[in-house]
């Protein structure tokens, strides 16, 4: 320790003014493009210090190269490098959301322990993840990269995927520093078009966004990135209140704080600064560390430092976290530990971490609908995989897929072959293009699901239709795909839908038609196989959704978490809160996800009438599997607070359980509750618990719950 500070002040004391700010900056590289410009001349600035990091570079051999430019600027400051790496950087698990639907945080945990190994031995010490926006609308294409709509478990997602990423040190070979983000509120731009204003109350801050970027950090998350959204009229790369007043002195984050991508320049665009000076100032003061691409730190904190507007002491704050990360790293000791391509080839992709994947992806489906039991196929007769999506490779890998390889993805048509071999026939045709209608491809189609007993349908989202940029006003499936769903409808033929998306659709009438859904989300390089353990049975469906599908776009944004209000729903009072055109619910509510099995739940008791303030209460489920086999089942446990002294919402998840039971078995599950559990920010948003009465409620889904009261004293 002592040395890590003797060293570091050592170096500090040798800096100039210039050298401090060029640690501050941060360049992209173009082996991917993930903004509006690259960086130029980026050898000529590592080599005169004028760069402390670099984004959009990977590989042993480049990163190599860069560092060794690195190392003949005057102070010989070896760089860190960081990409989006957002699930899974060679090996490419299912989009976040879908991951979510696991509710597995081992496993979740261990797809980021394999992505920091594979980003690490590609030359990276730093991922842009986790993504932690909570987000109740499915326009904004951003959704896909998160873990749905609810704080609570998004937080324990958050501390799963810092852990996976960061591990014990950060200087072993397979730890990469997290970077939390976007910090805050970029789940709820008006509309759920990307990048607009977000305009929202403190409760709604504390109760529902704030607590996964909160728990990240008490995770030990080194860094965090800024949103590109503005927070009561600031935007979030400027704003002091946030990023110091709330970041690091209530929660007391000790890391670096980078901005998002040309976030400092936007702030000219955002109307608060008026010159590039004015920007970099305002984002320094703010608290930012790192300028991501701008260089307006480089061209203009030297002046602002050397007249006085910005303090040299701040300076040395920042550029000593950079200085001390990269120590933790690893990097003052050996700037090459991540460059060896013997290592790379042994880690990228291997056996281990594609069975991993595999499963991460079974674990992500949810079986949306199974009516007649339809799920799971048998291997036999003629099977007709039809769509746009059923021989795609690259859109099993989703949105922001990394160094991921579409050529080592199998897509469901791969994953069909390999599950059947010689015993059924495969047909295939796409029957339209993702967004395009095409008689002839619809022909074909029909021709070739006319010769089948069973169709396998592969609907959906392509990869650009989510993610960064990637808002929908209309979350349908295209006309065109729609027009071959009815083709196939027509056939009167046994057919299974099976959705890929980033974000949840509306798919009313698709559950009008079909009797049988399975959504896949993008499920990464192993999806295709996934799927078909899935289709036959190799591997029973137990996803659960972690964002409602809407019935109609225009519920947006809804999540289940929703509050009473003073007229509360009733479809037979007029003024009562609803839509003459749709129920209030969702079509497919958080938490909801099949099997190939049926459960019975009930009844559910607490363990005692009262709870003292303090002490705990254990609230009990039986839940008897009623197949005959075994299957597997998440539990879920929400709690109402009845009557507080600021509204609560309906219903709150606070527990759930993973069980398998035998066939016919009856077990009794339970969940102790705590105060912690009961706790919530009080009127001044300090958090409390308050005696009363409350409810738990436990069920296979949020909208299929049984419930018990109990009182806190
Ligand atoms: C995105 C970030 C990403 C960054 C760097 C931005 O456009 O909003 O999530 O980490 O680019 O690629």
């Amino acid at each position: 320790m002592n040395s890590k500070k003797t060293f570091l002040n050592s170096l500090l004391g040798r800096m100039s003014i210039e050298d401090k700010v060029g640690q501050l900056n941060l360049l992209a590289g173009d082996m991917d493009v993930t903004g509006v410009k690259n960086s130029n001349d980026l050898e000529g600035k590592i080599l005169t210090g004028q760069c402390g990091a670099l984004l959009n570079v990977y590989t042993p051999h480049t990163t190599r190269a860069l560092q060794e430019i690195a190392l003949q600027s005057p102070l010989q400051i070896p760089l860190i490098f960081g990409y989006d790496v957002i699930h899974g950087h060679r090996t490419i698990f299912p989009i976040p959301l879908g991951l979510s639907c696991s509710w597995n945080l081992e496993l979740i945990e261990e797809s980021a322990r394999i992505a920091a190994a594979e980003a690490s031995a590609d030359g990276l010490h730093w991922v842009y993840s986790p993504m932690v926006d909570v987000s109740w609308d499915a326009r904004w294409g951003r959704v896909a990269e998160g873990a749905g709509e609810d704080p609570w478990l998004g937080s324990k997602i958050a501390v799963s995927m810092v852990r996976g990423y960061q591990g014990n040190n950060l200087a072993d070979p397979g730890s990469v520093m997290a970077c939390v983000k976007h910090f805050a509120l970029y789940g709820a731009p008006l509309g759920g078009r990307d990048y607009h204003t977000v305009d929202m109350s403190r409760r709604a801050m504390e109760e529902t966004y704030f607590p996964p970027y909160r728990a990240a950090i008490g995770a030990g998350a080194r860094t965090v990135m800024t949103a590109f959204n503005e927070i009561d009229g600031v935007p979030a790369s400027g704003n002091r209140w946030l990023l110091t007043n709330l970041l690091r002195e209530e929660w007391g984050f000790t890391g670096w704080i980078v901005t998002d991508y040309a976030a400092v320049s936007e702030m000219k665009n955002h109307g608060t600064a008026g010159t590039d000076a004015d920007a970099a100032k305002q984002a320094f003061h703010a608290g930012v560390d790192m300028d991501m691409v701008s260089e307006l730190f480089l061209i203009e904190l030297p002046e602002l430092g050397k007249s006085g507007a910005v303090s040299e002491n701040l300076i040395d704050h920042a550029v000593m976290r950079i200085l001390e990360s990269k120590w933790d790293l690893g990097l003052f000791d050996d700037p090459f530990a991540r460059c060896h391509e013997e290592h790379a080839k042994q880690v990228f992709m291997n056996p281990r971490h594609r069975k991993i994947a595999r499963q991460a992806s079974r674990e992500s489906m949810v079986l949306l609908k199974n009516e007649n039991g339809l799920l799971p196929l048998k291997r036999r007769g003629v099977i007709a995989m039809i769509g746009p999506l059923a021989d795609s490779r690259r859109d099993m890998l989703g949105c922001w897929a990394a160094a991921g390889d579409e050529s080592m993805a199998a897509s469901p048509l791969d994953g069909l072959h390999e599950a059947v071999g010689d015993d059924a026939v495969i047909l295939h045709a796409r029957g339209s293009d993702v967004l395009i209608s095409n008689n002839n491809l619809l022909d074909e189609a029909i021709k070739v699901a006319e010769s089948a007993d069973v169709i396998i349908l592969v609907l959906g989202e392509n990869w650009q239709m989510n993610g960064e940029a990637a808002s929908r006003a209309n979350i349908r499936l295209p006309k065109c795909q729609r027009k071959l769903a009815k083709a196939m409808l027509k056939l009167g033929k046994p057919c299974v839908l099976v959705t890929m998306s980033g974000r949840p659709l509306e798919l009313s009438w698709e559950e009008r038609k079909f009797t049988t859904m399975l959504h896949a989300w993008a499920p990464g390089t192993e999806g295709g196989r996934a799927l078909a353990d899935v289709i036959f049975g190799a591997f029973a469906p137990i996803g659960k959704l972690t964002m409602g599908f809407p019935r109609c776009v225009g519920q947006l944004p809804m999540s289940y978490r929703e509050k009473n209000t003073g007229r509360p729903f009733d479809q037979n009072t007029a003024y009562s809160s609803k839509y003459l055109d749709v129920p209030n619910d969702a079509l497919f509510p958080f938490g909801h996800g099949l099997t190939y099995a049926t459960f019975a739940y009930g009844p559910v008791t607490a363990s005692a009438k009262e709870m003292s303030a303090g002490g705990s209460i254990t609230i009990s489920a039986v839940i008897t599997n009623l197949s005959d086999h075994s299957a597997s089942e998440t539990l879920q446990l929400y709690l109402r607070d009845l009557v507080a002294s600021v509204t609560r919402p309906l219903k709150e998840l606070r527990g759930f359980k993973r069980i398998t039971l035998e066939a016919g078995e009856s077990r009794v599950v339970s969940f102790r509750i705590t105060t912690a559990d009961l706790t919530f920010p009080g009127p001044d948003f300090t958090p409390i618990s308050e005696p009363g009465d409350f409810e738990a409620m436990i069920g296979p889904s949020s909208a299929n719950l049984i419930a018990v009261r109990f009182s806190l004293m």
